[in-house]
């Protein structure tokens, strides 16, 4: 099964995609995941990316095509994966589908998480998130048992360069002109299904399961 999560900042495009993973035992490919690791190594494609992230601009599209093309090509993805956060532009989603042609693939599904701005700030603005693990919580809806450490794994809880109002609202505005055009490209390909991502993680869970059943 390969599956594209799409959706604006904080629709929760990863906490459904982690609840996928654990369900169908294939990997979810998150690209801020790749690119935020990157930024914390201090590598080559951690100092290109990381100055567009911080301001909540897109990542060149060449970089992050090169990025998921080597990553869907491995052994661990021949059953299907969740792609998280990628394509994010028109030219993104072409070249996916060109990748995917070469191997003889296609994409089964995809979920669009449809949530409000007013929802979105909300949640950006309480998450926080484990340094170590990768946990998520979420102050009000996901709150840590002990303020500041992961649940999981005791590790240190800190909120998201980019999650501070004023970049909140410019990721919401890169969306809107960049990524929610993928919505029309998918619909015309037959394989968008629309999922209403309000109200509780287990809820919205069972809707997506409906939609890639
Ligand atoms: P990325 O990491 O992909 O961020 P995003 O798309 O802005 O999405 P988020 O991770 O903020 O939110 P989400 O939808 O995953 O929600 P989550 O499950 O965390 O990208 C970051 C940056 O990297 C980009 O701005 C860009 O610079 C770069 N980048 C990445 N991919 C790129 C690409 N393809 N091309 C170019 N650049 C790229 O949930 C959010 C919060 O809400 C959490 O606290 C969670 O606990 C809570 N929550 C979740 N569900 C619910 C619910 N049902 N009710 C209440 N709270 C909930």
């Amino acid at each position: 099964m390969r599956l594209i999560l799409l959706g604006p900042p904080g629709a929760g495009k990863g906490t459904q995609a982690k609840m996928l993973k654990e369900k169908f035992h294939i990997p979810q490919i998150s690209t801020g995941d790749i690119l935020r690791q990157a930024v914390k190594d201090n590598n080559e494609l951690g100092v290109k990316a990381g100055s567009f992230m911080d301001v909540g601009q897109l990542v060149p599209d060449d970089v992050v095509i090169g990025l998921i093309k080597e990553r869907i090509k491995q052994v661990d993805c021949e059953a299907g994966f969740i792609l998280d956060g990628f394509p994010r532009t028109i030219v993104q989603a072409e070249k996916l589908s060109e990748t995917l042609t070469e191997m003889g693939l296609v994409i089964d599904r995809v979920v669009d998480l449809e949530v409000n701005a007013e929802e979105v700030i909300s949640r950006l603005s309480g998450r926080s998130t484990c340094s170590d693990c990768g946990g998520m919580f979420h102050e009000k809806s996901c709150p840590p048992k002990v303020s500041g450490i992961c649940d999981s794994c005791g590790g240190i809880l800190a909120q998201r360069q980019d999650d501070n109002a004023e970049t909140i609202l410019k990721r919401l505005d890169v969306y809107q002109e960049s990524t929610a055009p993928l919505k029309q490209f998918y619909k015309k390909q037959g394989n968008l299904k629309a999922v209403t991502a309000r109200g509780s993680v287990e809820e919205i869970f069972s809707r997506v399961l409906e939609m890639v059943k």
